[in-house]
């Protein structure tokens, strides 16, 4: 098939690689040429493992990148992979997405060709049909019988995205008629996964709900951490024995810092929106977004309770990215933790494996350290943030330290002197 991905941010690269390795001809259309030419010279311009080896497979044979929409006469299916990043109240903010389909609607021909675009941002239900179909068909010369609309969620892990992509637990297919569904069930031919077919606005919520979903085990297994914490019991060994119900499942239950990254907080964010717009209270989903922006704040209360006042107190942060195995930095816990260290006056160095760029571009004025050695000397406090396998073998490493005063916000230590936030 020919396959045109819009955006190449981390769903539309991820997406045109694998479409690329199915076999698929793929173009990727981005505005911003700096990026094409990174990826033009086969390599990914994130850290997505396995993704520069897919790249430099396919790059200038069955995947090419353009900058421009005129190609988009030609294919069979459109992927929209445009990001809608939060506006300052929470919601969605729909503008690139409303752009990219107003491009779309121009470059389409008057031909006979059926074609099909198909949306992979996430979007509040409604906007597929009342935005964006309506942008494309009103900028469009092409007759609308020869155009049709899905909805198909992506549901990729940062880290884990390529395996993602070709092991689904499902495809989700929202759609309004059968035509538009078969063409864009047939771009996963050779993919062995469950097709769930619904309406567009199904599609559209069930994104937003696995998310909600997801972090709502994540706050819960918090908020039992913290209670369990008080009664000298172990978070872990309760939610592994609770996780073997098949009915709950293990997936999900590791307490610590919280959910950070491109996804759960702003998708909390706009379904309470969205609920709110309806007159609905959802107290829940409150709850799940605040239980996730107290536990940072929780490690500073341990860090006092351990070494007193943080004025001048030198405190050594182990990881930045918002999780293992990305260099990504969107709404990572240790952002809110290193903010509030600083107002109480800590001289406050850290150091990530791949993620130190992106902190110093946010927040230059801590000392960031090349190494893990360099990062825990003289230190009265360290705070592991990231899950990174570098720091799971940590042990004498932590003698340098001026006082051993070791706080995990993700467990993944195997020593006796660390102290949990929640465990
Ligand atoms: C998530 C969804 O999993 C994915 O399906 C969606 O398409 C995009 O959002 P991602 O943001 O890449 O993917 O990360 P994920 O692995 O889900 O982790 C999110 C956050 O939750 C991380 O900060 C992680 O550290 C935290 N987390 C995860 C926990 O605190 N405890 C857990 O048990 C699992």
């Amino acid at each position: 098939m020919k396959i045109i991905i819009v955006g190449a941010g981390y769903v539309g690269l991820v997406s045109s690689a694998c479409f690329a390795e199915l076999g698929h001809s793929v173009d990727i259309i981005d505005v911003d040429e700096d990026k094409i030419k990174i990826i033009n010279s086969g390599k990914s311009p994130i850290f997505e493992k396995d993704l520069d080896e897919l790249l430099a497979k396919h790059i200038h044979k069955n995947l090419n990148t353009i900058t421009n929409y005129e190609k988009i006469a030609y294919a069979d299916i459109i992927f929209v992979c445009i990001g809608t990043p939060p506006c300052h109240d929470g919601k969605a903010d729909l503008s690139m997405i409303e752009n990219a389909s107003k491009s779309i609607g121009k470059a389409l021909h008057n031909n006979n060709k059926y074609q099909v675009i198909a949306i992979k941002s996430t979007v509040p239900p409604g906007s597929t049909e009342n935005l964006i179909t309506q942008k494309v068909l009103e900028c469009s010369v092409k007759n609308p019988i020869n155009i049709g609309f899905v909805m198909n969620p992506e549901f990729l892990r940062e880290g884990m995205a390529i395996t993602d992509f070709i092991n689904p637990d499902r495809i989700v297919i929202g759609c309004q008629d059968e035509k538009a569904a078969y063409v864009a069930e047939s771009a996963y031919q050779g993919i062995d996964a469950p097709i769930f077919r619904t309406n567009i606005r199904t599609a559209e919520m069930i994104k937003y709900v696995s998310n909600a979903f997801l972090a709502t085990k994540i706050s819960f297994s918090n908020e039992i951490g913290n209670i369990c914490k008080k009664m000298n019991i172990d978070v872990y060994d309760v939610m592994q024995g609770v996780g073997m119900d098949h009915r709950i499942g293990m997936q999900f239950l590791n307490a610590g810092a919280g959910f950070g990254g491109s996804c759960f907080p702003k998708d909390i964010a706009a379904l309470i929106c969205l609920a709110e717009d309806l007159y609905e209270n959802p107290i829940l989903l409150k709850s799940v977004s605040m239980v996730n922006k107290q536990q940072p704040l929780r490690i500073v209360e341990l860090l006092e309770k351990r070494i007193g006042d943080l004025q001048g107190k030198r405190i050594s942060i182990l990881g930045l990215a918002f999780k293992a195995n990305t260099d990504d930095i969107r709404e990572s816990q240790s952002i809110p933790l290193i903010f509030d260290l600083m107002r109480k006056g800590a001289d406050v160095v850290a150091y990530d494996p791949k993620a130190m760029d992106m902190m110093r571009n946010l927040i230059p004025s801590i000392q960031y350290c090349e190494n893990l050695e360099e990062a825990l000397e003289m230190s009265d406090a360290c705070v592991i943030m990231t899950e990174w396998d570098e720091f799971k073998q940590l042990n004498k490493e932590f003698d340098v330290m001026k006082s051993k005063v070791i706080i995990e916000g993700r467990k993944i230590l195997s020593i006796d002197d660390a102290e949990g936030i929640c465990w």
